[in-house]
This record gives structure tokens, sequence and C-alpha cells, in this order.
């Protein structure tokens, strides 16, 4: 018998448009790991923060990439980034680090730090049995997995996004990031080549999930 094919599901898209809570639905009915690459980068601006080290202090910024260690951690079906041993803390989502933490992702090396962990995913998922990855971020179809099976790209009305983040109780200068990761020169937010585009202005999450599920459920059907 054929070994079923693993498949790579791309989710892109500006702050708060929809790619966690439809990522994480999309594994669950998969059988896909779960990787928000958006935590990873928030974690190292935490830890980067913690050292006290500025995001224009390239010398202390090296030295410091070079010290930290990454290993993963499975919770439940998503992948938790540890740094050197610590998984992230709580406050990750925090004012502070959403202040922060384009500033941080707009530095190449710390882009470059992070390539070869993040489609390091796909072992990690074939190591644990999954059928494949849905990783979601800002440069996943465009740098990370170009040859992703599916490439979503996910908006939204700005002023809707920022309702649904206040809803949640967070404090974020959405518009602020997006301006950030999509004028930055090293991997900006994009719309890569052949994503199906989601605008879930007026879709409820049940509706985008629909949307995505009905493109990639015939991949698994002939798999
Ligand atoms: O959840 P939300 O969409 O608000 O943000 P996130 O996915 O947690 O990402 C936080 C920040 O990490 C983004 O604003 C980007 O600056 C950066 N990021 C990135 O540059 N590239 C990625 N693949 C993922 C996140
Ligand atoms: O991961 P990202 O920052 O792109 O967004 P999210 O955390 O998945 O979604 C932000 C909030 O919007 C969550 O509370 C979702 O439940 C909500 N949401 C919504 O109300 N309607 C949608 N169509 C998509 C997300």
């Amino acid at each position: 018998m054929a070994t079923p094919s693993f498949i790579i599901v791309a989710i892109d898209g500006g702050a708060a448009s929809g790619k966690s809570s439809s990522s994480k639905i999309l594994a669950e009915r998969f059988n896909l790991l779960h990787v928000d690459t958006g935590s990873f980068y928030r974690h190292i601006t935490y830890e980067l923060l913690r050292r006290g080290v500025a995001h224009t202090d390239l010398p202390s910024l090296l030295q410091a990439l070079a010290e930290l260690k990454f290993t993963t951690r499975l919770n439940g079906r998503s992948a938790q980034m540890l740094i050197s041993g610590q998984p992230a803390a709580s406050d990750i989502r925090g004012h502070n680090v959403n202040d922060h933490v384009s500033h941080y992702a707009a530095i190449p090396e710390v882009r470059h730090t992070l390539l070869s962990y993040q489609r390091g995913q796909m072992a990690v998922a074939q190591q644990h049995g999954f059928r494949g990855l849905v990783m979601e971020g800002r440069d996943i179809g465009s740098v990370i997995f170009p040859q992703a099976d599916f490439r979503f790209f996910m908006n939204a009305d700005p002023a809707e996004r920022a309702k649904r983040r206040a809803k949640e109780g967070q404090q974020d200068s959405i518009a602020e990031r997006d301006r950030l990761d999509s004028s930055r020169k090293a991997s900006p937010l994009t719309s890569p080549a052949g994503a199906i585009e989601i605008d879930s202005t007026h879709l409820t999450l049940g509706q985008v999930v629909e949307k995505m599920a009905a493109s990639i459920a015939p991949k698994f059907a002939g798999s």
C-alpha cells in the first residue's frame, strides 16, 4: 500500500486575521501538527527583552542569538518552542511583547536563526505520526514552505480585527505591527503566489474553516 503523502498547509495573514483559531481546528480535523510561528517570534522577543538586548544593538543581539538553543515539546497537537529548555512565559501575548516583536522580527539575523528550526517542524510532525502540518505566520507560504500543498492568506477589515482582539481583552497595536511587518525588507508579510485569499470580515470562524477544509479535504481523500 502506498504511504499517504505528508501535507503542508501554510497560513499567512496580518494580526488577528484568524490564523491561530482556524489552524487549530484544521489540525484537529486532519490530524496535523499545529505550528504557530508568531509564538516563536514572541518567545525570542521576550527572551531578548529579558536579557536587556535592544533590537538596535546588533553585536549584542548576535551574541545572544548564538546562545539560544531551540527544542520542541508537544502541547496536544501544537508544537511548543523551548528556549534553553524553557517554555514561553504566559505574557508573550502581553503589550510589552506586542510593542517590540515586529522590531526584532524585522532583523534578518533573527529570522535566519528561526529558519531551519521552523522547517524542522516537518520532521517533528513525521516523528509523532501526524499526517502533515499546518503552519501559520507571515512568511510561511512565501519563504518557509513555498512548496506547501495549500497556501492561505487571511485578511479582515482592520477595524473588525481590532474589535476581535479587544474582545479577547488584549492591548495590541495591530495596525502598527501590520505596517512594520509589511514594509520590512526581510520576508515581509505578503500574500504568497498561488494563495487562496480569505477575507473574514463578514464570516464567522466556522465559515472560514469550512472554506479552507473544502480545499484541503479532496487531497486527503486521494492519498
Ligand atoms: O497573533 P498575531 O497575528 O497578532 O501575531 P503573531 O502571529 O503572534 O506574530 C507576532 C509577530 O511576530 C508579528 O507581528 C510579526 O512581527 C512576527 N512574525 C513574523 O515576522 N513572521 C512570522 N512567520 C510570524 C510572526
Ligand atoms: O492568529 P491570529 O492573530 O491571526 O487571529 P486569531 O487569534 O485566530 O483570531 C483573533 C480573534 O478573532 C479570535 O478571538 C477569534 O476567535 C476571532 N475570530 C472571529 O471572531 N471571526 C473569524 N472569522 C476569525 C477569528
